[in-house]
């Protein structure tokens, strides 16, 4: 492996591989394929952006002829495979660009990468394909029920990078992650979004009875984690990813508010989401058993994350002065004024 392709590299958990993967192997060269949705950010790059070892291509992983230059012009030998609408609320309001990018997307990638024998194919999955889940932890071979939008894509995309590996013996691995959280996170998944308003003495949005169930990942560990498979996992294998650290949503939303110093009375529990999944949880024993654990506690990354936001607003205060206002007026406001607290 010498050159990756990084496509949604610009992300949240996709820079935060790049930025691993070029202070750890000082021979790889990485091509960061970004659509530069309202998700991606080069911000979230500054830090490589002055390194000989990366290029930025921007483009969208379901236009073919695009992603065929970048892999043609930088002899791409691996590609990662990061890019994707992410955010289940938003696949419930338009799912249209979720079949886009997480299906057609991924096909054409993995159409690409066959073309022009890629040696590995990382497909970045999730825990959410398997579904909800009340006791006991989800195994690989398990049967895939997704319940969102989201999840549907993301399901079908790995079902097909698998069936390029059964069909055309393409070298593809699979891994899927759980919850992550960490700096870089766009402030509208559950830990930023509530960091931020707490920042701001807004509300705090708990869908539901906030008794649903997710297992934290820090997000470095989601990057190790995805490098160690990259590395040693082995073709045509799906690596369950997991930080085993189950906590209920309204825990979480207790510590956000107990760690920033502010009250429980920003706390409002409104409208949940329709099909929201109870609880996720993973059974890794397969991935601890060829060698990868998680390095961080959850403690100290939950820390060391709130104290990142409070330290950088130049960060996230423009997103959330942008395009996140329209959203966050169209998914919360009436939820808000019909909440309780
Ligand atoms: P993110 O939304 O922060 O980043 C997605 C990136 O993909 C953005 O940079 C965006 O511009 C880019 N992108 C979107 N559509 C594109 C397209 N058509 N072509 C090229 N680039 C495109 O997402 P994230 O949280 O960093 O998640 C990254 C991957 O990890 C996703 O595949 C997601 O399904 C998976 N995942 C996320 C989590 C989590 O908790 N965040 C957990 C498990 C798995
Ligand atoms: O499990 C992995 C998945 O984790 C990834 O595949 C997704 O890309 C990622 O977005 C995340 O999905 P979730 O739906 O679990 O994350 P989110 O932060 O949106 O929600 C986490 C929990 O918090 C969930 O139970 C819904 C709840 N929630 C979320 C928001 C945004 C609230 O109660 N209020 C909120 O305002």
């Amino acid at each position: 492996m010498k050159n990756l392709l990084v496509t949604g590299g610009a992300g949240f958990i996709g820079s935060a591989f790049v930025r691993h993967i070029l202070r750890t192997y000082p021979n790889y060269h990485v091509v960061v394929f970004d659509k530069l949705t309202y998700a991606g950010n080069l911000n979230n790059l500054k830090e490589v952006a002055s390194d000989a070892r990366y290029s930025f291509v921007q483009g969208d992983i379901a236009d073919r002829h695009t992603v065929e230059q970048a892999v043609k012009d930088h002899q791409i030998d691996t590609i990662v495979n990061f890019a994707a609408e992410s955010h289940v609320d938003r696949s419930i309001l338009t799912p249209d660009a979720f079949i886009q990018t997480d299906v057609v997307g991924t096909y054409v990638l993995l159409e690409v990468g066959r073309q022009y024998g890629i040696t590995r194919f990382h497909q970045v999955s999730t825990d959410e394909v398997y579904g909800t889940i009340s006791s006991g932890s989800f195994k690989e071979g398990d049967a895939l029920e997704p319940n969102s939008p989201y999840s549907a894509a993301k399901a079908s995309g790995e079902l097909m990078a698998r069936a390029y590996y059964e069909t055309y013996k393409m070298d593809v691995v699979i891994t899927r992650g759980s919850n992550t959280f960490g700096p870089y996170h766009y402030p509208e998944k559950i830990m930023p979004l509530f960091i931020t308003n707490a920042i701001d003495n807004q509300p705090l949005p708990v869908y539901g009875d906030g008794k649903q169930v997710r297992d934290w990942l820090y997000v470095d560990d989601h990057a190790m984690g995805i490098d160690f498979v990259l590395h040693h996992g082995q073709a045509g294998q799906v690596y369950n990813l997991g930080g085993g650290n189950e906590r209920y949503n309204i825990d979480i939303t207790h510590q956000i508010l107990n760690r920033l110093g502010k009250p429980e009375s920003l706390i409002r529990y409104v409208t949940d989401r329709p099909g929201h999944d109870r609880r996720y949880s993973l059974d890794c024993t397969k991935l601890h058993a060829l060698g990868w654990k998680p390095a961080h506690t959850f403690e100290s990354a939950l820390q060391y994350t709130v104290q990142w936001y409070v330290d950088n607003e130049w960060w996230w205060r423009p997103i959330k002065d942008g395009e996140f206002k329209e959203y966050y007026q169209r998914q919360y406001a009436e939820r808000l004024k019909t909440a309780q607290a």
